[in-house]
């Protein structure tokens, strides 16, 4: 295939057609077309776009580039949930084995952190024996007996998405919406759903800062999901703060144990319960949205899906003895100190930015790909806006591999925190509900 008339007419602002984009993609993945003019279709399509057909033909070429899930006929729905990416960001780890004891499949395909933000597979790997790669016989079995899976995309599927992202991420050309769209969505599509709720996060620590620029790549992603025939939503949520009170891979591990008791934190709980409301509404399992929360929730506190949570981690492998024998401890980690306020007051502001970065710096994250990370680190007992805090309150913990470290990441949090005399109003969490 001769690629340069493509580059060139996306430079002038040209449509391309589906036929030449499905070409592209099969030769791009076949390691026909060189990187750097890969690169600079890119950067064309960065600088001119996609119309929603072309968006919709890059999408599916990419989900067709690798292996399809296929799974047997049940009546149980296949749904998942996708999150744009925030700090304490767990709520995949209570909705699958929620999802599950509502009826339905859930093959949900997860990935690591990127940037500050905190990945589903490393909160998982901080759980001693968690197999996260799993081939795709087995990602289908346990999905069929246990009701879900939560893993990463195996080498065989969307491997378009792979190398594309990879050149995105050297090229200035992420934040792109149809590039976004089509990475995302062509892995969810890759996973053959009847539905799929999306978390698109706005704020200071999400990948979109405004609450415009999400509820745009919200729109994107809902329409062409629904055209390529799933059935999809989005909720536009708040990421200025962390959600819920501790952030870090073991310690979201813990309180996503906490949430599946039913006693974990309000924020948390509320979009976990919020998540599987819309997918009972989507597959029509329920009438309304007020009627599916008070499903989800009753389902929730029945204790069903605790105890298919212990059957996931069994399933992939996890050690449930050495499981719960750290789960006992305050903390693993060799350092636990205090962020205690200077004054009385109410919490104004708990940055989740700032707590993000910490953590990435603590080792809970990473700053380059080959970064080891250290699941022990992160904070907890964040003390979140509007809550009241007492002159040598609480303001967090934090969970470090030493002294050194621990003492300067409250040197940095302390930035976080502002604290004011008035009780602020409490900002919604859940702004906006897309479905079209
Ligand atoms: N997550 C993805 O998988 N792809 C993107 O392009 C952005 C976020």
């Amino acid at each position: 295939m001769n690629f340069l008339p493509l580059i060139e007419q996306k430079r002038e602002g040209k449509k391309l057609t589906s036929e030449r984009i499905q070409q592209l993609i099969r030769e791009f993945t076949a390691g026909k077309i060189p990187d750097y003019q890969m690169a600079a279709l890119l950067m064309a399509i960065y600088f001119r776009g996609l119309d929603t057909a072309e968006t919709a033909a890059l999408t599916l070429a990419m989900r067709d580039s690798g292996d399809v899930l296929k799974f047997p006929g049940d009546l149980r729905p296949l749904v998942d949930k996708h999150s744009t990416g925030g700090i304490g960001d767990k709520v995949s780890l209570p909705l699958a084995p929620l999802l599950a004891c509502l009826g339905f499949r859930v093959p949900m395909i997860s990935g690591r952190g990127l940037g500050i933000t905190g990945g589903t597979l490393d909160k998982l790997d901080s759980i001693p024996g968690f197999q996260t790669l799993l081939p795709a016989a087995r990602i289908i079995a346990q999905v069929r007996k246990v009701g879900c899976v939560i893993c990463g995309q195996t080498d065989k599927m969307v491997p378009a998405d792979k190398k594309i992202y990879a050149l995105r991420d050297a090229s200035g050309t992420v934040p792109s919406i149809p590039l976004i769209v089509s990475s995302i969505l062509s892995k969810k599509l890759a996973e053959n759903l009847d539905a799929l709720i999306l978390d698109v996060k706005f704020g200071c620590a999400a990948f979109m800062p405004t609450r415009a620029g999400a509820r745009k790549l919200a729109k994107a992603m809902v329409a062409l999901g629904n055209k390529c025939g799933t059935n999809t939503r989005a909720i536009l949520t708040d990421m200025n703060t962390p959600l819920g009170r501790a952030a870090g891979n073991w310690l979201e591990v813990k309180e996503s144990v906490e949430c599946l008791g039913g006693k974990g934190p309000a924020d948390l709980l509320e979009l976990v319960i919020d998540s599987a409301a819309h997918l009972l509404v989507q597959t029509h399992k329920s009438k309304s949205l007020a009627a599916a929360r008070r499903r989800a929730e009753a389902c929730l506190n029945s204790g069903a899906p605790r105890a298919k949570w212990d059957e996931l981690l069994v399933a992939q492998g996890a050690d449930l003895n050495a499981f719960n024998r750290r789960l006992a401890l305050d903390s693993p980690a060799n350092v636990v100190i205090e962020l205690k306020s200077a004054k009385a007051g109410y919490v104004q502001r708990c940055d989740a930015r700032i707590i993000g970065e910490v953590i990435r710096d603590l080792g809970g994250g990473r700053l380059d790909r080959e970064s080891a990370i250290n699941y022990n680190a992160g904070v907890d007992r964040l003390a979140k806006p509007g809550g009241r805090v007492e002159k040598s309150g609480i303001l967090c913990r934090v969970h470090a591999a030493g002294s050194a470290r621990a003492e300067s990441a409250i040197a940095r949090l302390k930035t976080a925190f502002e604290i004011s005399a008035k009780r602020p109003a409490v900002k919604p969490l859940i702004v906006e509900m897309i479905s079209r």
